[in-house]
This record gives structure tokens, C-alpha cells and sequence, in this order.
């Protein structure tokens, strides 16, 4: 049995450039699907993952996350002065355990791959996973336990895939594929952001790794790489090199960028509909703006 995957960084250092002015002033991650900010879903994500200990790489400017995570005392007796125990029930999946959850601060924003880096003495000598919050993924299994599982039964490091079109390489990591075999796909290297073209394959890595000690050993010798960032993918290249394994994960469910504002919108749109509460008077005004819509056309 390979030891298990107990902690998770969660990387909320960057900026958000592409919601100001929102950004400006609330953290990208508290933006909310339906009533349930974009960190809520990765918390519960790593929580049906089994992990325990949650490590928060943030910055200046959100501090509305830590306080997202607190206990809330007055408003609890608000509610329960209200009789509201639904509300209150609601309330308990935001409240995290003494000592469960830990908060660092990357001091600039140098990239994925140093906010990674930045969480180094918290994570110690043991896998760890990386969720990016603004990848939210709807699954009936969730995407990090399937990960986890397929860690269990494979070792090495594991990264969510997904394929992309041709002409989309350039927005993501992209994986070098050696061998195909199916769910699995075992990696000989990737690129960050390659030119469509020039890509290896059209696997583009998603929000959600298992990593081995190995990649921070190598993040602590890293420089800065496309962009001018220091990349997680370069690091993750670099342990492929010294012999290490990689492997891309396609996991079953679907993802949407909500680091993007027509993902978020989709995303938005998705969750909604998933909604008993919402669904049948949503659907509804879907089906009257888009009829307008093709109307006006
Ligand atoms: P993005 O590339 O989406 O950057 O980062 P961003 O700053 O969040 O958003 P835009 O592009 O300006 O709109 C992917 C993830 O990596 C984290 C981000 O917080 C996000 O979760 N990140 C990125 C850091 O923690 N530190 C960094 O230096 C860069």
C-alpha cells in the first residue's frame, strides 16, 4: 500500500487580471457558482479525496478566503435564534477542523510553480495533490478521487488531462505522450503553451495533480520559464528527466475554466440546471431568451 494522499495546496496567489475590476477588491475564488463560492467546490473535491490538511498559497487582498473558512458565531446564533437549522446545516461544510487548514503567502506572483514551491515546509517529504480553484469539475466520482485511486494502484505523479482542439494548445501545459493506454498516459514531456502546430499532442493538463517529493526537490532549483514565470510543468518535466514517472489521468467529468469569463458563464448556466431548486423556472427563461434570441436573428 502507497502512502496515502493526505494534503492539498490550494494556489491563490495570482492576481485574477481577467475579472476586474470584481478582482480588484474580492479574491477570484470567492466568486460564486449558483450560492457556493468557486473554493467551496475544491474543498469538498479533496475532501471525498481523503485529504486532511489544506495549505492555501495566497497573497495580498484575500483575506475574505480566510475568513470564508471561519467560524462564524454570530451569524450561527442569528440562524439558530431564527429556528433556520437548514441554513445552519449549510454553514457546517465552510467551517474547517483546528489545524486542518493552513495559509502562506507567495509574496510576488512568480508563477504556479513557486506558489507550489512556497508551500514546501508544510508539505514535507510526502505526495501531495495541487488544485487549481478556478478548474471546477462536475463529476459523479470526484475528478481528485479518481486520481487518488489511480495513485494508489500506479505511484508516480498523476495529472488531470483532457484533450483540447488543435487550435487551442496554446492556452494550456500540453502533454508529450509515450505510451496511450486509455484512462492512463504515460508522459515522456510537456510543453507550456506551445503554438498550435507545434504541439506533441492535444492533451492539455488540468487543474489537478498528485505529486511525488521529487518535483518539489526540483522546484527549489527551478528558474523562470515561459512567461517569465517559474512554470509546475517545467518542474514536472524536469523529474521525467531524472527517471522519474508521470502520468497523464483523463478523468471522467467535465471541467469548466471558471478562470475565464465565458467558462464562468457556462459553468453558471450548468450548475443551475443542476439545481432542483432552480431547474424547472431556469430551464424555462433558457428556453424564452434563447427563442427571442434566434428571433431577433
Ligand atoms: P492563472 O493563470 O489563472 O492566473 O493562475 P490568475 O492570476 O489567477 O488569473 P488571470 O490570468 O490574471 O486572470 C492559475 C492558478 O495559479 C495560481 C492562481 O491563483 C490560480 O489558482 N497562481 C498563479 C498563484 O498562486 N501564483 C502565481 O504566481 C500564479
Amino acid at each position: 500500500m502507497r502512502r496515502a494522499v493526505s494534503k492539498a495546496i490550494f494556489p491563490v496567489a495570482g492576481l485574477g487580471t481577467r475579472f476586474l475590476p470584481a478582482t480588484k477588491s474580492i479574491p477570484k475564488e470567492i466568486m460564486t457558482l449558483v450560492d457556493r463560492p468557486l473554493i467551496q467546490y475544491a474543498i469538498d473535491e479533496a475532501r471525498a479525496a481523503g485529504i486532511k490538511e489544506f495549505i492555501f498559497v495566497t497573497s495580498r487582498g484575500k483575506s475574505a478566503l480566510e475568513d470564508y473558512f471561519d467560524w462564524a458565531p454570530q451569524l450561527e446564533a442569528e440562524l439558530r435564534r431564527k429556528g433556520k437549522t437548514e441554513l445552519l446545516e449549510i454553514l457546517k461544510s465552510t467551517t474547517m477542523d483546528s489545524g486542518a487548514i493552513a495559509y502562506i503567502r507567495q509574496q510576488k506572483p512568480l508563477g504556479l510553480g513557486h506558489a507550489v514551491w512556497c508551500a514546501r515546509r508544510l508539505v514535507g517529504n510526502e505526495p501531495f495533490a495541487v488544485l487549481l480553484p478556478d478548474d471546477v469539475i462536475a463529476a459523479e466520482k470526484p475528478c481528485l478521487q479518481q486520481m487518488v485511486e489511480a495513485y494508489q494502484e500506479t505511484g508516480g505523479n498523476i495529472i488531470a488531462t483532457m484533450e483540447v482542439p488543435d487550435e487551442r494548445t496554446d492556452a494550456y501545459g500540453i502533454l508529450d505522450a509515450d505510451e496511450d493506454m486509455g484512462t492512463l498516459v504515460s508522459v515522456r514531456g510537456m510543453i507550456e503553451k506551445p503554438a498550435p502546430g507545434q504541439a506533441p499532442s492535444n492533451l492539455a493538463v488540468i487543474g489537478r495533480y498528485i505529486l511525488t517529493p521529487p518535483v518539489m526537490r526540483h522546484l527549489n532549483r527551478m528558474r523562470a520559464g515561459a512567461g517569465g514565470e517559474i512554470q509546475l510543468t517545467d518542474a514536472i518535466a524536469s523529474v521525467i528527466g531524472a527517471g522519474g514517472k508521470v502520468f497523464g489521468y483523463r478523468f471522467r467529468g467535465q471541467r469548466f475554466d471558471c478562470g475565464s469569463k465565458a467558462g464562468f458563464l457556462q459553468a453558471t448556466v450548468a450548475f443551475g440546471l443542476a439545481r432542483d431548486d432552480l431547474r424547472d423556472d431556469f430551464a424555462e427563461y433558457l428556453r424564452e431568451i434563447t427563442a427571442l434570441g434566434r428571433a431577433a436573428q
